[in-house]
């Protein structure tokens, strides 16, 4: 499966430059408009065929997910920047889509140096902002207001969803649930399993892994969800500070409501751990506080034991150390190979994950800062 593809919408302000200068050449002329473009409606495809009508090209800057949400609040976008991009670039009006992370077009419109610059509506030149005003000055560009489409608007848009919601939905919004795995993914699966049979009324909305080649990611791409790999780093006892940061990124991306570790062999840590205090969950192969810690299963065999089972837990700073949420017993049985157990012992984990996960309220997660 091609899971790269939405990336491949999105040009780098380099690139567009080269647009440029070829239009140059042939004494043509790039147009240059920036926003959002968080749910396209019909207000935006007009916008977009009206302002590519001022030149012979058209590059959107549009905002990052993290400008987004400075200037939008925490709830937006509700669509991630490579999905704009590549819905943008679907357009037979836009010819390339670049992406600014800065709160201001400034940078992008001083090195790209469009000739047309377009605007909307809800602006008039003496509204614009100064600072993107004077780069715009500065590199000659012409600039254009563009009437806006009456009654068509992103706000607008979210406001007739949030009416055509049938009760149900109104009442019982679906958790949004990030998982981190390293291996085969059994218990991804089986969380995938229960949002898709209906008795889990959640979705995955990000899955994060150690490993770009796991099974969890393999089955999180199959599925379509957005899988993403976070390089660990060459030492596989640790997960370095760049690494931390980067999971926390991914899952605030994805407005997550509860993270849940299913076989994640890495320890989570900050800033993941503040950001999701009390949301973030783990299955363990052991009943803790038994076993913890790696070779849980070997363990309970040595330990001879005559049960051990799984075990769903808060994560906290102290590994395998957070409240205990549910636990399923498991017999061990005489000559169990430490795979012949683990493998009892995830049929129990399939079960008993996902119904944790159904138990979860969104109002456990009211309670947390
Ligand atoms: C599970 O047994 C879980 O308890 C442990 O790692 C294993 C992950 O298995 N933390 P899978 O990748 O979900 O198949």
């Amino acid at each position: 499966m091609d899971f790269g593809a939405p990336h491949s919408a999105i040009s780098s302000p380099a690139q567009v430059t080269l647009l440029r200068e070829d239009l140059d050449r042939q004494g043509k002329r790039l147009v240059f408009t920036n926003g959002c473009f968080d749910l396209l409606h019909a207000g935006h495809v007009r916008y977009l065929a009206e302002a590519r009508a001022l030149g012979d090209a058209l590059v959107v800057a549009l905002n990052s997910d993290a400008s987004v949400r400075e200037l939008k609040g925490p709830s937006r976008p509700v669509n991630t920047e490579e999905d704009r991009a590549e819905i943008l670039k679907a357009l037979r009006s836009v010819d390339a889509v670049c992406v600014f992370h800065q709160p201001r077009v400034t940078g992008l419109i001083e090195q790209i140096r469009p000739h047309i610059y377009a605007k909307g509506g809800d602006y008039t030149i003496a509204s614009l902002n100064p600072e993107e005003r004077g780069a715009l000055e500065a590199v000659g560009a012409r600039i254009e207001i563009l009437a806006l489409v009456p009654g068509r608007s992103t706000t607008a848009t979210i406001k007739r969803m949030g009416e055509a919601r049938g009760p149900e939905e109104k009442t019982a919004p679906k958790l949004r649930i990030g998982v981190l795995g390293s291996g085969e993914g059994s218990n991804f699966q089986a969380i995938l399993e229960a949002v898709q049979g209906g008795g889990l009324q959640a979705e995955i909305t990000c899955v994060i892994s150690d490993h770009g080649e796991s099974g969890i990611m393999k089955a999180a791409q199959a599925a379509g969800l957005p899988a993403f790999f976070v390089d660990p780093g060459p030492n596989p006892l640790r997960f370095p500070d760049s690494a931390q940061k980067e999971v926390c990124e991914h899952l605030k991306r994805a407005s997550v409501d509860m993270v849940v570790l299913a076989g994640f062999m890495r320890v989570l840590r900050e800033p993941t751990l503040s950001e999701f205090a009390d949301r973030i969950i783990n299955v363990h192969p052991s009943l803790l506080p038994k076993f913890k810690g790696s070779n849980a299963v070997q363990r309970a065999i040595d330990a001879g034991e005559l049960e051990t089972g799984a075990t769903v837990h808060l994560v906290t700073a102290e590994v395998d150390g957070g409240r205990i949420l549910g636990q399923a017993v498991v017999p061990i049985h005489i000559g169990d190979t430490p795979a012949v157990l683990h493998e009892r012992i995830k049929r129990e984990e399939h079960k008993l994950l996902p119904r944790i996960l159904s138990e979860w309220k969104p109002s456990s997660m009211a309670t947390c800062p």
